[in-house]
């Protein structure tokens, strides 16, 4: 198989992470329950974990790096407890449903406000928008830092600025770009990162997690066993043990942590220079081919390793189903989970192949890919 579909979870991890996995998993505790061996090992294992990830994020107290299943969960415990009845937030068009859905629950339960900054045809914002849609009741950004649609970047550093401006919160969704864009969480002014293990970082499934800016109070979103003041009948108050009732996903943690040294040890920006380029060479490759239109503003290389298409009105989960049956190309086709993006292109109805690649991808796929493209647009 030739894997293309890296935007909903990269396929081929590094022999470092699984090897993590495994040796985890045949001997590993209960992080922050216990002083045995086994235990110790799991705490340090996590610990080793935040650490890296605070390295990774330029976040500089490693405590306020809270552990989770993935960036979904990360976001409803950012959402769910960051606003209170009246408040005012501010998102966007780009955005996936685990940032849309929380808080369309947030808008029907809590009276939460909610305005959207309005993508256009490229999929691309007007960043005066965020300042016009700002009002006294305005409590926070909430947005993607990458379409997972159309692979467009948002600008992080201008609306960290508005939002610093402001006293603005700005919550960010980096479920397309943690691992393979860098991100300075102090620097830009992001409150809350919230990020899934599984994708660019090349992780486990199952791991994900969030960084809290200094001063930033989060209520819990789920509470229970912590390890630590048992008798205590609140969650206890300290980062990260206030979000992260119940055992840790200690064995994917550890591969985790391999995975932030495959990250460090490959580079950031390396990692990125591979994609993009392999990202352009598909792109070059099927934006002239008859029929064929391609989604998303492809003028920078500050854009996730993603090109969205469509075959004239050809239904987009039949192509995918060609591309897979009879080329062993996955892709992912329909709506991404991103209906306002979706909408703003003007494909709600047809949805899209999304092809999405990753460092170990080739350049003989991709040709691969683009041979394909070519013949099915010419059925
Ligand atoms: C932009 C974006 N946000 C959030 C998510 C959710 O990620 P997860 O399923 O790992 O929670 C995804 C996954 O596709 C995504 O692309």
């Amino acid at each position: 198989m030739i894997y293309l579909d890296n935007a909903a979870t990269t396929y081929h991890k590094p022999q470092s992470v699984i090897d993590a996995v495994v040796e985890a998993m045949q001997g590993m505790g209960n992080s922050s329950r216990g002083s045995h061996s086994g235990a110790l090992k799991a705490a340090r294992t996590v610990y080793d974990a935040r650490c890296k990830a605070a390295a990774l994020f330029g976040c500089s107290d490693p405590s306020r790096v809270v552990f989770t299943s993935n960036s979904t969960e990360a976001l409803n415990i950012a959402l769910s407890g960051l606003f209170a009845p009246g408040d005012h937030v501010i998102s966007t068009d780009l955005e996936h449903n685990s940032v849309l859905r929380p808080l369309y629950r947030l808008q029907a339960e809590e009276g939460v406000l909610l305005d959207f900054v309005r993508a256009d045809r490229q999929g691309c914002v007007d960043y005066d928008d965020f300042e016009v849609l700002i009002r006294p009741e305005t409590k926070a950004v909430v947005c993607n830092h990458a379409s997972n649609l159309t692979g467009n970047m948002l600008d992080l550093d201008q609306i960290g600025s508005i939002c610093r401006k402001h006293g603005l919160l700005l919550v960010v969704d980096a479920s397309q770009t943690a691992g393979c864009i860098p991100i300075d969480v102090e620097k830009t002014g992001i409150s809350v990162l919230c990020f899934t293990g599984h994708k660019g970082l090349y992780g486990p499934q199952g791991t994900g997690g969030m960084c809290i800016a200094e001063g930033v109070e989060i209520r819990p979103f789920k509470v229970g066993g912590s390890g630590v003041q048992s008798f205590s009948k609140t969650q206890p108050a300290q980062y990260p043990t206030r979000l992260e009732a119940g055992t840790l996903n200690g064995h994917g943690l550890a591969g985790l942590s391999a995975a932030f040294d495959f990250i460090a040890e490959t580079g950031v920006e390396a990692i990125h220079a591979k994609e993009i380029a392999l990202m352009r060479r598909f792109y070059d490759g099927v934006k002239d081919i008859p029929g064929v239109k391609v989604y998303g503003d492809f003028s920078t290389d500050d854009r996730a390793a993603i090109v969205a298409l469509n075959i004239r009105d050809y239904e987009s989960g039949e192509v995918s189903d060609e591309l897979s049956e009879n080329y062993g190309i996955a892709t992912r086709p329909g709506a991404h989970c991103a209906p306002r993006m979706h909408e703003a292109l003007g494909t709600a109805e047809q949805g899209a192949v999304r092809f999405s690649f990753s460092y170990f991808n080739t350049e003989a796929e991709v040709d691969i890919a683009i041979d394909a493209i070519r013949e099915i647009a010419r059925l």
